[in-house]
């Protein structure tokens, strides 16, 4: 293990780090807005404390905007967040092949590596890990390069003999998270270390989803040149995996081939645990903190599901519901709706289930003159259950139902808990001059004047 020590890391939570970044090739102009503070420290109390792997591709870390992105590290980390850096070498190795004249037998990892490429790879990894122990020393950030991957040979596939490509054996946990425990960023090689000392190239998308798994992290970020993941020529902002995992099954050509390591070893973290992974262009100024603090993103997002017990009412369900709002409609939290109104507008509802228990429940409705425009409504969640996260799941959901739909702004009415949606959701205060026409006349007949709150998509 080698380390830099260079001064503590920056203070946690201490808003004051969020300073201008350096300036920058990629943008003219480095400014954080008040508004951007706020919107960052929303999302604040929920990252703290949890487990961020950048995985940060060499041609990233030779990047001109890699200063920035270290500066975004800093941030993150100011913010009591969690970050372990694993880098690739592609990069680089390329370009030290070009130099010597040394011919490769793989440059990323996932093929056969001969001994003159493993000696490549090494230099390679080197570099790159040393241009990041000296851009994170820059930002007064503690690191350690470290041997935690334990690696063995792969062996041979499909009647070729591997060499020196390695897959990882074990990765040592208790080592990590020591490190991590005392502010030091971990910055993991993708080069493994047998038992008997040997070294072994791993690729490191794959790297970096079995690094996400083995320490818990909640995020997976792969910081490479690309603008995110394309699908039939169309970057997708966000995707669910099971969509992805079927792409990939169906029609395998339809991801970009450089986006497609990506994409399988996005699969792979989050089958294992990990509950977001996200595809950002680490050229782009302000990239990863675009990504990770705003709700439209700049890149990928490719999530698990998390909304397994969120289904869609059926008629059956008509009772349930009726008796679950029935208090809430007494303390005049919720509209009153008849059963039979429950009825007609069964499949407006969504209903979140525990042990076949329906707990909670949300409508989603769409405007025929205003189409990109939905409504959420009659959101409840039993007393015994709340504050456990399903008020905001139900309200996740019901925005990516309705932004599968086509809708690109959301809009809920509240007379008691506009808080929820404003504090909690990032649902901004309007006018009722956004309503749909016919909207506005029931908004105005019902009396009961609540707020109107609106959340683009
Ligand atoms: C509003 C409601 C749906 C929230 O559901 P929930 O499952 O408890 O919410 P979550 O667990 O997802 O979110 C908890 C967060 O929301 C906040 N919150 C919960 N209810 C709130 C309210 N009425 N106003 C403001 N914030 C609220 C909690 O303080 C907590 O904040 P934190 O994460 O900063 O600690 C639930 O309280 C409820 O059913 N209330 C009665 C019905 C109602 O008012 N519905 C809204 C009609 S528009």
């Amino acid at each position: 293990m080698s380390a830099s020590a260079s001064g503590p890391a920056s203070s946690p939570t201490a808003p004051a780090a969020l300073l201008p970044p350096l300036p920058s090739v990629a943008t003219a102009t480095p400014i954080i807005k008040p508004t951007d503070l706020r919107g960052i420290l929303r999302y604040v109390p929920r990252f703290q404390g949890q487990i961020f792997v950048l995985a940060i591709d060499g041609a990233i870390v030779a990047d001109e905007n890699f200063g920035n992105l270290l500066v975004d590290i800093a941030v993150l980390r100011s913010l009591d967040i969690k970050v372990v850096l694993v880098h690739g070498i592609g990069h680089q190795l390329s370009e030290l092949s070009r130099q010597r004249d040394i011919a490769i037998s793989n440059v990323d990892g996932t093929g056969p590596t001969d001994a003159a490429t493993l000696d490549l790879a090494i230099r390679a990894s080197s570099r790159v890990s040393h241009a990041i122990l000296e851009g994170l020393t820059q930002n007064s950030l503690k690191c350690a390069i470290t041997n935690a991957v334990r690696a063995l040979p792969i062996g041979i596939l499909k009647g070729v003999e591997q060499q020196h490509t390695g897959r990882v054996d074990r990765i040592d946990k208790d080592f990590l998270t020591h490190l991590i425990d005392r502010d030091i960023v971990p910055i993991i090689q993708p080069i493994g270390y047998g038992p008997e000392g040997h070294s072994y190239r791993i690729n490191s998308d794959l790297l970096a989803a079995e690094v996400g798994e083995a320490l818990g992290a909640s995020k997976v970020i792969y910081l490479g040149a690309l603008a995110g993941l394309e699908i039939h020529g169309e970057i997708k902002r966000d995707l669910p995996v099971e969509r992805l995992r079927q792409i990939l099954k169906e029609t395998p050509g339809a991801v970009s081939p450089v986006a497609l390591s990506k994409a399988l070893n996005a699969i792979r973290a989050l089958e294992t645990g990990v509950a977001r992974v996200h595809l950002v262009d680490g050229r782009i100024f302000d990239g990863l903190i675009n990504e990770i603090f705003s709700n439209e993103g700049v890149g990928t997002l490719i999530y698990a599901n998390d909304y397994q017990q969120i289904r869609q009412a059926r008629r059956a369900d008509v009772r349930m519901i009726y008796n679950l709002t029935r208090a809430a409609v007494k303390r005049e939290e919720l509209l009153y709706r008849t059963q039979a109104t429950i009825e007609k507008n069964i499949e407006q509802f969504y209903v979140f289930e525990i042990d076949e228990n329906i707990i909670g429940c949300v409508t989603l409705a769409f405007y025929a003159d205003k189409p990109q425009l939905a409504e959420v409504g009659s959101l409840y969640v039993l007393p015994f259950y709340q504050n456990r996260g399903i008020g905001r799941k139900l309200i996740e959901y019901a925005c990516l139902r309705a932004k599968e739909k086509g809708a690109t702004q959301v809009l809920a009415l509240s007379t008691q808990s506009y808080s929820f949606f404003t504090s909690v959701m990032n649902f901004d205060e309007a006018s009722p001059a956004v309503l749909p026409e016919a909207r506005l006349k029931t908004y105005a007949e019902s009396g009961r004047n609540p707020k109107v709150l609106l959340k683009t998509l």
